[in-house]
């Protein structure tokens, strides 16, 4: 699949943020080996440290839709910034979590500008559960 594709099913995807707040939007898709797409969309709350956003609702959807880091061939992640979005440092840390450190992440806006990352260049050094053995 072409970025471009994978970036329209992000948003795409923005259709079910929930945003009352901030009201602003931000969509993720994953691709998956046997083509599935999962997507993600922030989630805001009136508690608003209870938000939660679109990287990683896309990312527990996918997990618990039975997707593991094996599965995942590329996410891709919009909001309506000017230049490419860039990840918050809780979601870069779950991507670890989730997604293996080399696997590509487009990041990208509503003009579909690409920027090329992987869970290791958007956050080096991350903590990881080798760290707990
Ligand atoms: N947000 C995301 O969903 N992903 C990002 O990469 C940056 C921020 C959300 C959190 C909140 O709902 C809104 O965007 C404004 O910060």
């Amino acid at each position: 699949m072409k970025p471009e594709q994978l970036i329209q099913h992000a948003i795409d995807a923005t259709k079910n943020c929930h945003v009352p707040y901030s009201k602003f939007k931000v969509g993720a898709a994953i691709l998956m080996k046997d083509g599935t797409i999962v997507t993600g969309a922030n989630i805001e709350n009136s508690s608003y440290g209870l938000s939660i956003c679109a990287e990683r609702t896309a990312l527990y959807h996918a997990h618990l839709n039975g997707f593991r880091k094996d599965d995942i061939v590329s996410m891709a992640v919009i909001g309506p910034t000017s230049d490419t979005i860039s990840p918050c440092g809780a979601c870069r840390q779950v991507m670890h979590e989730l997604m293996h450190a080399n696997t590509p992440i487009i990041l990208s806006n509503l003009k579909k500008q690409i920027k090329n990352t992987t869970p290791e260049s958007l956050l080096p050094y991350a903590f990881s559960s080798k760290d707990l053995k």
